[in-house]
């Protein structure tokens, strides 16, 4: 995938791996994680959105999740966001595990 360097902090990027549609954020506090990239609410892309601590806000409407837990925070999200986790190898390639 992608190495750690190419993301800055503080950044969301969308990849698209097979079927799947993945943003990677890389947090204020160095840490990373994944998420599924499309809004559970409508079909937007949450890499295209608003990223502040460890919260991704929806550029289509607004609706706010914790890209850790996938959690949605408010509304007019009802429906939590899957996440994938997220390993760095030692030469500091950025690693998701997405389902077979
Ligand atoms: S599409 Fe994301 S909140 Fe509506």
């Amino acid at each position: 995938m992608t190495k750690t360097a190419d993301i800055p902090e503080g950044e969301v990027e969308a990849f698209e791996i097979g079927d799947c549609n993945i943003a990677l954020y890389h947090l204020d506090d160095g840490d990373f994680f994944a998420t599924d990239n499309i809004c559970t609410h409508a079909l937007a892309y949450l890499s295209d959105g608003f990223l502040e601590g460890s919260t991704i806000e929806c550029p289509l409407h607004g609706g706010c999740f914790d890209v850790k837990t996938g959690e949605g925070l408010c509304a007019p999200v009802t429906e939590a966001l899957v996440t994938y986790p997220v390993r760095i190898t030692d030469d500091e390639t950025l690693e998701v595990a997405l389902p077979i």
